[in-house]
């Protein structure tokens, strides 16, 4: 048994509280694959558990933190030994099981991804759940016919952890990125990662009609709401729009009209319970054809366990850019 520190939610008579608290590999919870942390994030999610501005654990005390890298001690599953470099986003963690932000993760086998060749630890962290979705949407709208060729993408919170990663890493993979962002001051930084436009959010006027000129060829949308509503109808005909997230709002308006008319496709993202076949996919892209070029502009933050409450903080008041990375064991 070892003991060690873990940022730990609560939430029972006492009301909800999350802190550093001391614990011990014996009160984890179960699986096969004990992992001494080096590294997790910080995602709107992780903000939202923190917090308690959201209700994602679906059971208490938790451990927080839905990504996590690090080394193997020690696996009652062959498929694992002790040193390897493993990583592990969503999958229940900071859900249902003790998450990363603990200096000792025990994981379930059926969801530890060996860190694939190409990627260091730091690296798969400052991408982790936010690179996996940005990821995940390229798949889903690739594997829906999109090209190129139908125009740009519009994405959406361009400059928060998803959209950062988004622009680069459909840059890299050949389209023409339409960064859409309320933070005018980081536009030089969203065309450096492989933006072509950027255009402020304050200042978009949608037309309100069902049907308007076709100016994306697709999108990856982090905001919901208004801002969903107003791309629909200006997707190109047969384009795709990725549901990301809800920065801005849950619900949205629509009509018929941009999907009977142009047969344009909604696809929903939901990264933290993706089959294991198309997590491996997902993450063998990231490792090599859409590698982020600009991973460590991306990583703006970087903190120990600590510094996480000030992070949630910022997040959710819609401040933050970029990624932040937070660094478990100082000796990685
Ligand atoms: N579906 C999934 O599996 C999945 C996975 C990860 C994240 N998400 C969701 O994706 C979204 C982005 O996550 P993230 O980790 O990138 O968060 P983040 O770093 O906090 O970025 C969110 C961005 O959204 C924009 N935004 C914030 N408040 C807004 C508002 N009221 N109206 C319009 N835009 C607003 C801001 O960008 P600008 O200032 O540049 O506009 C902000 O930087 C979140 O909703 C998160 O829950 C979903």
């Amino acid at each position: 048994m070892t003991m060690f520190r873990a940022f730990r939610i609560h939430n029972d008579e006492a009301g909800y509280r999350a802190g550093i608290e001391a614990m011990s590999t014996d009160a984890l919870s179960p699986g096969e694959v004990l992992v001494k942390t080096a590294y997790s994030s910080v995602n709107y999610k992780d903000a939202l558990a923190g917090t308690g501005k959201g209700r994602i654990l679906r059971t208490y005390p938790l451990n927080g933190g839905i990504d996590v890298a690090g080394h193997v001690i020690a696996s009652t599953d062959p498929a694992f030994k002790e040193g390897d470099a493993v990583l592990c986003t969503g999958s229940g963690l900071s859900e249902t099981r003790d998450g990363g932000y603990s200096e000792y993760a025990r994981l379930d086998a059926r969801w530890t991804i060996p860190l694939p060749a190409g990627l260091s630890l730091r690296e798969s962290m400052i991408l982790g759940t936010a690179g996996f979705t940005a990821a995940l949407a390229l798949l889903r709208m690739q594997d829906n016919r999109q090209t190129p060729s139908l125009g740009p993408i519009a994405v959406t919170g361009a400059s928060g952890g998803v959209g950062q990663l988004a622009i680069d890493i459909f840059s890299r993979a050949g389209y023409e990125v339409h960064a859409i962002s309320g933070k005018t001051d980081h536009f030089d930084v969203l065309r450096e990662l492989g933006a072509s436009e950027c255009i402020d959010r304050h200042q978009l006027v949608f037309s309100g009609k069902p049907m308007d000129s076709a100016r994306f060829g697709g999108a990856l949308d982090n905001v919901g709401g208004s801002m969903l509503s107003g791309l629909l109808p200006l997707i190109s005909p047969y384009g795709n729009v990725a549901i990301c997230g809800n920065a801005g709002g849950v619900a949205f308006d629509s009509t018929v009209m941009p999907f009977i008319i142009r047969g344009a496709s909604l696809l929903g993202i939901a990264s933290a319970g993706t089959a294991r076949d198309i997590r491996d996919s997902v993450w063998q892209h990231l490792a090599s054809d859409w590698k982020p070029r600009h991973l460590e502009r991306i990583a703006t933050r970087e903190v120990t366990l600590d510094g996480l409450p000030g992070i949630f903080a910022s997040m959710l008041a819609g401040d933050s850019s970029g990624r932040t990375l937070v660094r478990i064991d100082n000796t990685v």
